[in-house]
């Protein structure tokens, strides 16, 4: 048996010619799985710091970094350069400052990006296609767009000042009818379209004054990247700093405001928490419940700015803002967070990742790491029992880091650069150029006798409210009631905060019985384009607590 696993691992060493590779292959091998949860390195570094990150339908990560901070650690191919002099650090650069990232055979490439893309924002158009919006200096104004492609000829392509107004940590959206909706940004209190109602190139494009940004700012300005989140009665809901409103964008209307996050401490940057729309489930009455978790003191910033650390806010909070009259419901965390990044995992759960214990975002403000990822449980069997702590990281990943969860269940992490160029030495918190992956503990052996595989899915796309069969095999099938179809929009992750994340658990009309391990269920599709807007999700058969490998499907 020992034998055995020793021509395992030395055929697995000798077999793959990338060092990271090895180091972690061998790690899974040596380790045995525990109930919670484990970490993978995927790569030491990928040359660049992992701020931005998007899952794109042909299962590549888009991750982008910012242009002004000197050379990165990856050399752009084929002797290019990116001349730009309006550059604030290097004019000629011939560093890439993003990568493509293919999961399926974890390897990456270099790509060009020709302006500042520095805390800017994103989202995925229905066809595939991803916008990124804004930046910095010469990037702020303007729209890059990548194809996803099945070879490796894609590359970003460049809007010069699309937008209407610059755009530094803003929020997107994807609305029901395709279009992507920019809120906000530093001393930006409106918001814009895309694509924009305007055409004419030439005549500016319209931007709607939202006063409630305005009004959420202070000192600190404790209310960029608000919280943004589609409602399934279309309208919007924005958290900033510790307000919150139900907003109407096509009439740019106030529908309702909802009583301030209890404890009075904001939420968003540079007091960063994190937000979800938990799971919208079409098997009972439509209810849209939103959480808030961790952030820092309002003090806070100003604090770290002189050297002095406060603890970050441990509260959770849950607004059903589907009932009558919403009030916040306060939960504990069991570690204080600030700039945790927060997914839905595709049992329906919240992983609450990244971060620190002290300080805020922005530059070196957080201290004490928080390594260890904490489950949120969304429906637990026992109330009291709201958070498990996972298995601990090794790396800080403090401001600038990101998280965005993988068709395969796991969860990559990356970045983490509190300094302003790219630093290795002589700092608490060097640059961070790795990536890693998180698998929670459904991944466990302990999980496969239920693991569903699916074997086929009808058509190539899912219709609103249109019957669709998914085929799969599982060992271990309990009952319908252990059961459910999941729809997971891809997120844009940046700055703690998943854009354009959401999950639907779609009505399950039957599961029917084919012969020896397989079913299949009969599912209908989102009820409407407000629920789910048209696009690619992440299809996942959950089977007793076990899911699937995610299947990309297109609503449409
Ligand atoms: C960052 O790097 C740029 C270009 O190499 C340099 O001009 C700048 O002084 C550096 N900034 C800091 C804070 O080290
Ligand atoms: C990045 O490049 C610098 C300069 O060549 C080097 O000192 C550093 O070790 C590299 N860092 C990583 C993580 O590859
Ligand atoms: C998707 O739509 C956008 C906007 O209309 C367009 O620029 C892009 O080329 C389209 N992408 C694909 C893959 O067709």
């Amino acid at each position: 048996m020992r034998t055995t696993s020793v021509i395992i691992i030395f055929w697995i060493l000798v077999s793959y010619p990338n060092f990271q590779n090895k180091v972690a292959l061998s790690q899974t091998l040596s380790s045995a799985f525990s109930s919670h949860g484990e970490w993978h390195l995927l790569y030491a570094s990928i040359g660049i710091s992992a701020m931005h990150m998007q899952v794109l339908s042909n299962n590549k990560v888009i991750i982008f970094d910012r242009t002004d901070f000197g050379p990165s650690n990856l050399t752009l191919p084929g002797g290019r350069c990116r001349v730009d002099p309006l550059d604030t650090a290097l004019k000629v650069d011939c560093t890439a400052h993003s990568v493509l990232y293919n999961i399926a055979s974890n390897v990456f490439r270099p790509l060009m990006v020709h302006t500042d893309t520095w805390c800017s924002s994103g989202s995925v158009l229905p066809n595939g296609t991803f916008v990124q919006t804004g930046g910095f200096n010469d990037g702020e104004r303007n729209i890059r767009v990548f194809n996803p492609c099945f070879d490796e000829t894609c590359d970003w392509l460049e809007f010069h000042n699309y937008l209407s107004e610059r755009r530094w940590y803003s929020t997107n959206q994807i609305l029901p009818d395709g279009r992507i909706i920019i809120v906000g940004g530093r001393r930006q209190f409106n918001y814009e379209f895309f694509p924009s109602s305007s055409d004419n190139p030439s005549s500016p494009r319209p931007t709607f004054f939202l006063s409630f940004l305005q009004e959420t700012t202070d000192s600190n300005e404790n209310n960029l990247y608000p919280f943004v989140l589609l409602l399934p009665d279309g309208n919007l809901f924005i958290f900033a700093n510790t307000r919150s409103i139900s907003f109407d964008y096509k009439r740019n209307l106030f529908v309702k405001e909802f009583p301030r996050i209890p404890g009075g401490d904001p939420r968003n940057y540079p007091s960063t928490g994190s937000a979800v729309l938990l799971p919208l489930d079409e098997n009972k009455d439509m209810e849209a419940e939103i959480l808030i978790c961790g952030g820092a003191p309002q003090v806070s910033f100003w604090n770290a700015v002189k050297g002095t650390f406060m603890l970050a806010l441990s509260t959770c909070g849950r607004l059903k803002v589907t009932d009558q009259n919403p009030n916040w419901v306060m939960e504990n965390m069991p570690i204080p967070r600030v700039m945790g990044d927060m997914l839905i995992l595709p049992t329906g759960d919240v992983i609450i990742i990244n971060g620190a214990r002290l300080g805020t975002a922005g530059w070196d403000n957080g201290r004490e790491p928080v390594l260890t990822p904490v489950i949120y449980w969304s429906s637990p069997r026992d109330p009291n029992w709201r958070f498990t702590v996972m298995a601990a990281a090794s790396r800080p990943r403090v401001y600038h880091s990101s998280a965005v969860l993988l068709t395969d269940g796991r969860v990559v992490v990356g970045g983490s650069n509190p300094q302003m160029n790219y630093t290795f030495s002589g700092v608490e918190y060097p640059t961070d150029l790795s990536l890693e992956a998180f698998s929670p503990p459904y991944l466990s052996p302990e999980f496969d006798i239920t693991r569903p595989t699916i074997m086929y899915f009808t058509g190539d796309f899912v219709g609103y409210g249109e019957y669709c069969y998914v085929t799969f095999t599982v060992r271990k099938f309990v009952s319908a009631s252990e059961l459910s179809v999941r729809l997971v929009a891809p997120s844009f992750t940046t700055h703690s905060f998943a854009m354009n994340q959401r999950m639907v658990v779609l009505k399950l009309i039957g599961v029917t019985y084919v012969r020896g391990e397989t079913y299949y269920a009969t599912v209908a599709g989102p009820s409407t384009p407000e629920i789910a807007p048209p696009g690619y999700y992440m299809l996942f058969v959950v089977n007793s607590g076990a899911p699937s490998s995610g299947l990309w499907v297109k609503v449409h």
